[in-house]
């Protein structure tokens, strides 16, 4: 769909004279139009009708992560959405960020790398201070593409956990998250003060409870109970694809909402035949989709968005917009999809724009334009609107060369002991005793065996499961090739090799007191532990034994401490390199790698993301000005394969 000039400008008309006056009326902002002569309820479904406060309301909301978001950028994302006339902000909630380790919750208030991003009370704060209503989604299991579901990997230490049910043990670990984080989201609510309308139980959990022979619809008991015990009396809802899950993720006390992409006559008709008594909720309105690896980048055409959102405001139906603004799975916390047929692991971008109405980096597309345009007709209660942020500058900042690098040979050595640990066989990144008990969540981990016999045409063979892929070196020179085409996922050292698939080590490698190393990458969990996770290595079908295990996970903390920094030689192993980067004034900027191999940019120790040009889609990071410092800034590439030898900046982003 194409729009004129004369239909752009009229919508900057609408929002603009809307913050002022409609005749001598100064309009009220949406909290006082609801809030005017004080709370007395908050939002309820009255009949087909939602009512806010005793106010009649159309919720049109739009999806951001605060987790991906940086923190300097919550309140300018916010009053992007706000100033397309939306009436409020969705978030999940990731366990995984809280509760970091067994023994630790993290609300802002931490030493992570992500603490910054976990202030939940700093962000409903600014939402209700932009004059958004806001609807939680605690999870536990939030899916959204993040890493496991948002589910903490150190719940794989427990065997006899099952994640998303009933069972007592998984349960036991809920409810100690639930115990420090409702009493958080309790004083956020509505009737209370606050901007929180509603809570989400649990997430499409109808996909699962559709394949149980006995639904475990206890699991969703157990959830609304703890939130109702916790004090969380907003309202309380369900979410799935009604076409293919019908009721099944539904639970007494929560009403039912629908996700969809398309089909919205179909799922709207199937939801009022389900629950007849109830208003219509869309409570994902796919704006777009994420990326896979090797896959194309995929986007969604504005005209067929537009015509399935006015589809959903016709029917007449309340929405949420998923993503509004998608924002950028940072770190380690993409997630992947595991699938029946090859390639059964697909790891997800780092980027996650979703082709969303706001960029990644925040920017108006032509999908927020027609959005706002589009629910301009449809704001009957009509309130005072801000202005529309401006973008921020982007910088392509010159180039920076590598000057200085640490192979991995050289960064075993500065691992700190309490992350190395013996063990006679090897085993999960999960089970290592790291991290005060709760085991490796992320990153790589390295298998080393020193002093091995390598004899002519020797072949090393795992018999056992890779997640998701390894680097194999021997004396610090890797024999594994670089990886490049998604064929190669057969082979040795990944997800989907069989048992035949071996690694014929050269005549190079042949000798006594041989070092083999071999470095396993988490690409990204999906319900499933990472690292040689079962079975053994095997040099000509002898069982390896003893092994050194490090777990490298390129926490900013140790980043910043590494020093012995040699100049940059020939590259034989996986190899972190270095760039400084000075600069008159921090700015928005994408770190441009398509001429590098595959691995993860870190910024001043802030892990960026991952890239892979060769299998895109993605061909840049985002580096939110907030990251940057002015003067000096370290840039940090871990390589697997082969470098380059600059960092290059571009103003623009590559999505594939
Ligand atoms: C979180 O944000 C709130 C509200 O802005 C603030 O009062 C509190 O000090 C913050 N907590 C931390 C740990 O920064
Ligand atoms: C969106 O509208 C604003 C004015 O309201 C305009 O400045 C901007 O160029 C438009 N963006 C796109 C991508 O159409
Ligand atoms: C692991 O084994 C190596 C080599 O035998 C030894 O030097 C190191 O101290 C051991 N580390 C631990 C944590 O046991
Ligand atoms: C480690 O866990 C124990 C409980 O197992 C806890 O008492 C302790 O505070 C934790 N230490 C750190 C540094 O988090
Ligand atoms: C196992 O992998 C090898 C090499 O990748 C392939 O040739 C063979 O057909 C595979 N076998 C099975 C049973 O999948
Ligand atoms: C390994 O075992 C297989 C079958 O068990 C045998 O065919 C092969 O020759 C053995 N290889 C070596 C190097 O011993
Ligand atoms: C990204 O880098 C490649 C070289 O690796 C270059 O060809 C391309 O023009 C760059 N793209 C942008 C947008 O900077």
């Amino acid at each position: 769909m194409g729009y004129s000039v004369f239909t752009i400008l009229l919508v900057t008309f609408v929002s603009v004279s809307s913050q002022h006056t409609v005749g001598e009326r100064t309009l009220p902002t949406l909290y006082e139009h609801y809030v005017a002569g004080g709370i007395t309820s908050g939002l309820v479904a009255n009949g087909r009708q939602f009512l806010l406060n005793g106010k009649e309301i159309r919720l049109m909301t739009g999806s951001i992560h605060y987790f991906r978001v940086h923190p300097d950028y919550w309140r300018d994302r916010l009053r992007k959405l706000r100033a397309g006339g939306f009436n409020g902000v969705t978030t999940c909630i990731s366990w995984n960020l809280h509760q970091p380790e067994l023994n630790s919750f993290d609300f802002g208030d931490g030493s992570n790398d992500f603490s910054p991003f976990l202030n939940l009370t700093k962000f409903f704060k600014i939402a209700q201070e932009e004059d958004l209503l806001v609807v939680v989604r605690p999870g536990p299991f939030i899916n959204a593409e993040w890493e496991d579901g948002g589910l903490p990997s150190w719940l794989y230490r427990d065997s006899k956990v099952k994640v998303r049910s009933s069972n007592p043990e998984y349960i036991s670990y809920v409810t100690t998250y639930y115990n420090a984080l409702l009493p958080i989201l309790k004083k956020m609510q509505f009737t209370e003060g606050g901007p929180v309308i509603a809570f989400q139980i649990e997430n499409e959990f109808g996909s699962v409870a559709r394949g149980q022979k006995v639904k475990d619809t206890k699991y969703l008991e157990i959830i609304r109970d703890q939130m109702e015990s916790h004090g969380l009396t907003a309202l309380k809802f369900t979410s799935d694809s009604v076409l293919s899950s019908k009721d099944a993720g539904s639970v007494p006390g929560a009403m039912m909402t629908a996700n969809l992409g398309s089909q919205v006559e179909a799922s709207l008709a199937m939801l009022k035949e389900l629950q007849p008594e109830k208003p219509l909720w869309v409570m994902e309105y796919w704006t777009g989709w994420w990326d896979h690896w090797f896959d194309k980048h995929h986007t969604k055409p504005v005209a067929s968005y537009l015509t399935y959102l006015k589809q959903i405001l016709e029917f007449p139906a309340n929405f949420n917009l998923y993503m509004f603004h998608g924002g950028t799975s940072f770190g380690f916390m993409n997630s992947a999809t595991m699938k029946r047929t090859f390639p059964t692991y697909k790891s997800d971008v780092s980027s996650y724009d979703y082709d969303a109405p706001l960029s990644e980096a925040g920017d108006y597309t032509e999908k927020y334009n027609a959005t706002v345009e589009l629910i301009a007709n449809y704001l009957t209660v009509k309130t005072k609107l801000p202005a529309m942020p401006a973008e921020s500058v982007k910088m392509a900042y010159p180039s920076s060369k590598i000057s200085e690098s640490l192979s991995l040979s050289e960064l075993v050595l500065l691992v700190d002991e309490a992350d190395h640990v013996n063990s006679t066989n090897v085993k999960p990144m999960e089970l290592l005793e790291v991290n005060n008990q709760s085991g490796q969540s992320y990153g790589f981990v390295l298998y080393r065996k020193t002093n091995v016999i390598i004899p002519e045409n020797a072949v090393v063979k795992i018999n056992g499961q890779i997640n998701d892929l390894a680097v194999l070196m021997v004396n610090g020179v890797r024999k594994t090739e670089v990886f490049k085409d998604a064929k190669q996922q057969m082979s040795f050292g990944y997800f989907d090799a069989n048992s035949t698939a071996q690694l014929a080590l050269d005549s190079a490698s042949v000798g006594g007191a041989r070092t083999l190393d071999i470095l396993v990458e988490n690409w990204g969990r999906r319900a499933n532990t990472k690292g040689i996770v079962s079975g053994s290595v095997l040099l000509n079908n002898d069982t390896i034994k003893n092994w050194q295990i490090y777990a490298l996970q390129f926490k900013g903390k140790w980043l910043r401490s590494l020093s012995g920094w040699q100049a940059v030689g020939k590259m034989t192993e996986p190899t972190l390199f270095r760039a400084v980067l000075d600069i008159e004034a921090p700015h928005d900027t994408f770190i441009n790698m398509s001429a590098w191999g595959k691995g993860s940019v870190f910024v001043n120790g802030f892990n960026a993301g991952r890239y892979f040009p060769a299998a895109g889609p993605a061909q840049t990071l985002y580096v939110p000005a907030p990251l940057l410092n002015k003067g000096r800034n370290e840039i940090l590439v871990f390589e697997l394969y082969s470098a380059a030898s600059e960092i290059t900046f571009s103003k623009v982003p590559i999505l594939g």
